[in-house]
């Protein structure tokens, strides 16, 4: 029996997991495997990061190859070709443009380094009075003290006081009274953009904001999807102004809407794009910003000689992420994961929506692979709902993941027709007997 005692699990009711716990004990391809042996499909993607599915040989050979050859070399004013080699594939598939990638270890450091890459741009530019972020309600931009700044989770930032930084928040664009079962992006909301302009700058002075950063998706919400235009005027408002943009794509990344980024598939390109999960697959813990060159540039050109950005982890670029990222990204290529994602966008809604009429059901949205279902609460006990369908589905051998009383899928990009015929089947039969 493993001792449970001492792994203090995040974002996590302990002591319900640890009284009835649920571990996994390998995974291959679309499963993962249960300690009681059971086969769990996986609906998603661990939490959405494998998305060409668990365990890959070319991802793990390439793991295993390089820990042999190189395990650890400094990038403080030292370098190892692996990590250019993965920022090249990046690069590759970045919107035009955003060329210049930083690398850090998660997408919580990716967006600490995007808000100190956009305070030290102004910096350069003798703008340092641009010093606020404006971020959105319902935003998840991970758990470092940048991100829980600009997060727009109450949960996520009422136990640790004021935030550091100086944020204000635009609203969120989910409302079910006009947008309830849309597939795709939904037609009302794109006004609420406008915020930005009429109450944000107005009320603060362009000049004294940063950035504005945004997940083109929000994920971790529960798969709030902008509205038609939403994000077009977005940037107008940014390039007017002179606000950075941030897409914060940790979520949205490496094919998840049917493109290599968010930004391609609606077509409406950031100044920064935050990344992590998918860059490696999950195998090797990685984030990275992808950042415009003109941006690295004026950087660049800020001091003679000297180090440009006083900024970086020990593990930037470390070479076991490096080789998986570039193992990762090779894949997607090869199996055109992006183009997959796109050819099953279609079945996956229909699924999705098939769950439309069963018992609490007021909403199901979908855009790529991702979707939502979204549950009315259980009065006086909110995410009980979801939360009690988790743990039946787990049962019936599907993961799924919940938010509040939302159930949010986001399967691998390998799935086949009888992997999300499965998931929508379980889901079909919780939500009957609930
Ligand atoms: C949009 C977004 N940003 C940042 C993060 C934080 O990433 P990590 O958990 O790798 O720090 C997440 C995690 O889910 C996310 O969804």
């Amino acid at each position: 029996m493993t001792n449970l005692d001492h792994f203090w699990l995040p974002f996590t009711a302990n002591r319900q997991f640890k009284s009835a716990p649920r571990l996994l004990v390998s995974a291959k391809d679309m499963h993962f495997i249960s300690d009681d042996g059971r086969q769990i499909l996986d609906a998603t993607s661990g939490m959405w990061c494998v998305h060409a599915g668990h365990a890959r040989a070319p991802i793990v050979e390439a793991i295993q190859k390089q820990a042999a050859n190189l395990d650890f070399a400094p990038t403080f004013q030292m370098g190892h070709p692996i990590a250019f080699e993965a920022a090249a594939e990046l690069a590759r598939i970045a919107p035009a443009g955003l060329d210049r990638i930083f690398f850090t270890n998660s997408g919580s450091e990716a967006v600490d380094t995007a808000l100190k890459i956009a305070l030290a741009y102004h910096h350069a530019k003798g703008e340092g009075h641009r010093q606020t972020f404006v971020s959105r309600e319902r935003a998840y931009h991970g758990s470092g003290m940048g991100g829980t700044a600009v997060g727009g989770i109450g949960a996520n930032r009422q136990a640790f006081g004021n935030p550091l930084l100086k944020v204000v928040h635009l609203p969120h664009t989910h409302n079910l009274e006009h947008n309830a079962f849309s597939k795709g992006q939904p037609s009302w909301g794109a006004h609420l953009a406008d915020e930005l302009e009429t109450s944000v700058i107005a009320m603060h002075g362009a000049s004294n904001i940063a950035a504005v950063i945004v997940e083109p998706v929000a994920g971790s919400t529960g798969v709030l999807i902008p509205p038609r235009g939403y994000l077009e005027r977005l940037r107008r408002i940014c390039d007017k102004h002179g606000l950075l943009l941030i897409f914060d794509e940790v979520i949205t990344g490496f094919g998840r809407t049917g493109a290599p980024f968010a930004a391609q598939r609606f077509g409406v390109t950031p100044d920064l794009i935050t990344c992590a999960k998918g860059l490696t697959n999950g195998a090797v813990p990685m984030g990275a910003v992808l950042v415009k060159h003109s941006i690295h540039d004026a950087l660049m050109n800020a001091s003679e000689n000297g180090i440009e950005f006083y900024h970086g982890y020990t593990y930037s670029g470390h070479p076991l992420a490096a080789a998986a990222a570039k193992a990762t990204l090779e894949l997607h290529r090869d199996e055109a994961l992006p183009e997959r994602a796109q050819a099953l966008e279609d079945v996956f809604a229909e699924g999705a929506h098939s769950l439309r009429g069963l018992p609490n059901v007021i909403d199901i949205r979908t855009f790529g692979m991702m979707a939502a279902i979204e549950l009315a609460p259980i009065p006086g006990k909110p995410g009980a709902r979801a939360f009690d369908a988790f743990l039946a589905c787990f049962e019936q051998g599907v993961l799924i993941r919940t938010t509040g009383d939302i159930i949010a899928l986001s399967p691998p990009l390998i799935a086949e027709q009888t992997h999300l015929d499965q998931t929508f089947d379980a889901l079909r039969r919780t939500l009957r007997a609930m």
